[in-house]
């Protein structure tokens, strides 16, 4: 539904985005996650029609952003990342003249705006003016007016930036509904928003993209740096930190909880390919020390996204 090629844009001297390609199947919900400043707006931006690249080409259904973008437009709805909205309007009338400007044919307007309205949970506040509405409200606006015009391609740019936990987790269902049929790119810089509401991530960093995977195939793929939870009994902390030092497997070995002969640490690994499962009992069995638990620490997509970032660094 969703091809990018080779995608380049500078401002200037100002670098905005590297090299970028995708593609997103139709359906698909891709998260798009990346600092400020990595150039998810400027993707956002090109794929929308609203500025051209410098160069490589951007495909909606078929039709390239540039040559045909009247096609494009057609299919996507945009949430942008601050939307321009008329502050002394109530939402009904805005919609309805953000569904002109749309082309959304005059007979159809009420009709399409009252079931916007239905669908993004507007009507408690329908007649209150937009200068009047909570920035969750707002962002239903915004939202609403992306999907004017029913949108095969919903492009949400930070959809959930500068909202309160309350307005977030609504936001974020609301999203995952609107999802359904249509195809969805969603922009963020943190982390749990993607875990929640896309299946595919694509990781963004000055301007070139560093990783595109699910987020669990992420997790998996990471592992280099293995992290353990083990729980010794039958020896003090200091004299299992020197025996878990001397294995020569571990860097950061730190003290969890515990205390006298029951202390739980942290450990990772230096080499992936080490065993410690197979090793560590063995180990522990000839110091006469009962080895309680030993689990793999989940690598969250927090760390994962640090590793990317340091590691192209
Ligand atoms: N209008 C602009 N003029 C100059 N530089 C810009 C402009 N918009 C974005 N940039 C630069 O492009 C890079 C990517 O920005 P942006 O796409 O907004 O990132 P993100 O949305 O991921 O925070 C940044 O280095 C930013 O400074
Ligand atoms: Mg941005």
């Amino acid at each position: 539904m969703i091809e990018v090629r080779n995608l380049t844009k500078h401002y200037g001297s100002q670098r905005g985005i590297k090299d970028v390609s995708f593609t997103v199947e139709k359906g698909e919900i891709l998260g798009f996650l990346g600092p400020n400043g990595a150039g998810k707006t400027t993707t956002m931006r090109i794929l929308t029609c609203f500025m051209p690249a410098t160069s490589g080409t951007a495909k909606v259904a078929g039709f390239d952003v540039f040559e045909d973008s009247l096609q494009v437009r057609r299919r996507i709805g945009y949430l942008p990342e601050t939307v321009p909205l008329y502050t002394d309007m109530k939402p009904p009338v805005y919609l309805a003249f953000v569904a002109g400007l749309k082309g959304v044919p005059y007979r159809d307007v009420k009709k399409k705006v009252a079931e916007v309205m239905d669908d993004v949970g507007l009507n408690e506040v329908a007649h209150k003016y937009v200068g009047e509405l909570s920035k969750g409200y707002r962002q239903r606006v915004g939202l609403a007016q992306a999907l004017l015009h029913d949108p095969e391609v919903l492009i949400l740019d930070e959809p959930t930036i500068g909202l309160d936990p309350r307005q977030i987790k609504d936001i974020r269902n609301l999203i995952k509904g609107l999802a359904g049929k249509r195809t969805l790119i969603l922009s963020t810089h943190i982390l749990p928003e993607v875990t929640m509401t896309c299946k595919r991530v694509l990781i963004i960093n000055e301007g070139k993209i560093i990783a595109e995977d699910t987020p669990d195939n992420l997790t998996q793929r990471l592992q280099g740096s293995m992290k353990f939870e083990i729980r010794v009994l039958g020896a003090d902390k200091e004299e299992v930190r020197e025996g878990l030092k001397g294995l020569n497997k571990f860097k950061n070995i730190n003290h969890l909880t515990g205390e006298g002969k029951d202390n739980s640490f942290r450990v990772e690994m230096k080499e992936q390919r080490d065993d410690i499962f197979k090793e560590l009992p063995v180990f522990f069995a000839q110091k006469k020390w009962g080895l309680r638990e030993l689990k793999q620490a989940g690598l969250s997509l927090e760390d994962i996204f640090i590793q990317l970032v340091t590691e192209e660094n």
